[in-house]
């Protein structure tokens, strides 16, 4: 399989809410040499603000990576009340218990963070790029305070929507956009360069059990072991809504995006978001005309090859951190 070996990292800050499968692309993406992780921003998302950060910090400490700042951000979305994942557990990370993490969090807020990371960015003269893993009430506060620094955004691959596929959180919506659709509908109105990997295309990377046997064998407390641990409960034993007893692998498919581009189709569209229709609320549609945005919107996955690249670079991740 080729990798975007870069020979220079691609400097990153990754936005969620972890989140069984946030955690799962955090450690795909420390354990991807494609990818310098400068920074991790939180957002209520999967269970509320302060479990979501101390999450981060948890998965961080178990790579070896505390290093890396962790800067909370939004508790509720633009406008509304929040809403809260179902499938995490009670603490976010499923099957996974991990003890209290002993650090703590930057006291900058996330999008103090993210600015200053742009103006690095700009500085540098080379692109930040943004992976959101949750509702992107972040970033939209990011664009929305700091319009002069767009320039300095390389491009924002998230996770979220749902365009030919049905909504996983309403009849229309997935989770992240319905979270908070007017902040996913000012980041693609914003005229930055976007990659959104919908619901049409995680669910093409189904848990099954072969896959999750490509993560056993890791040491007690190890990055593998911890990614075992997080799959094993992540199974919605549903076929008729997922085709089969898996679960979907949304958020690591972003981060593998970013380290192997050849393992996904893209499509250009311009995005839309709805923030007004009570039934079809944070609905995403496409022009897949292209008539009407830059973005490009992930259409297809090799599952297999995905998995392979996931288990892979989380073995890699333990050799570093043992
Ligand atoms: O709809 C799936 C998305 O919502 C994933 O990012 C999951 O972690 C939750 O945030
Ligand atoms: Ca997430």
């Amino acid at each position: 399989m080729d990798t975007s070996l870069s020979p220079v990292p691609i400097p990153v800050v990754i936005d969620c809410d972890p989140g069984v499968d946030d955690a799962m692309a955090i450690l795909l993406a420390l354990g991807s040499p494609e990818i310098e992780l400068r920074a991790i921003t939180t957002v209520c998302g999967n269970v509320p603000l302060a479990g979501c950060t101390a999450n981060a910090l948890r998965i961080l400490e178990l790579a070896g990576r505390t290093d890396i700042p962790v800067h909370a951000g939004a508790d509720a979305p633009l406008i509304g009340a929040p809403i809260y994942g179902r499938f995490h557990g009670p603490t976010g990370l499923g099957g996974l218990s991990l003890p209290a993490p002993s650090t703590t969090a930057q006291p900058e807020h996330a999008v103090e963070k993210l600015a200053s990371e742009l103006r690095r960015a700009v500085e540098a003269g080379k692109g930040l790029t943004i992976c959101a893993l949750g509702p992107m009430t972040n970033l939209a506060l990011l664009l929305k305070l700091h319009p002069d620094l767009k320039s300095g955004i390389d491009r924002v691959v998230s996770m979220g929507g749902a365009f030919r596929s049905p909504g996983n959180r309403s009849l229309t919506s997935e989770f992240n956009v319905l979270a908070d659709p007017h902040a996913a509908r000012i980041v693609y109105e914003a005229g930055i360069a976007c990659v959104a990997l919908p619901l049409d295309v995680t669910h093409q990377a189904m848990t099954t059990p072969e896959r999750c046997a490509l993560f056993a064998g890791g040491a007690p407390g190890s990055p593998l072991a911890a990614a075992h641990a997080l799959l094993e409960r992540w199974a919605r034993h549903d076929p008729a809504r997922y085709g089969g007893d898996g679960g979907p692998m949304h958020d690591p498919l972003v981060t593998a995006f970013l380290v192997a581009p050849s393992l996904f189709h893209t499509a250009p569209a311009g995005i839309f978001v709805e923030t007004d229709s009570p039934l079809c609320y944070g609905q995403t549609v496409a022009d897949w005309y292209g008539r009407s945005g830059t973005a490009l919107i992930a259409t297809k996955v090799d599952a297999d090859g995905f998995y392979r690249l996931l288990a892979e670079r989380i073995a890699r991740l333990e050799r570093m951190t043992a």
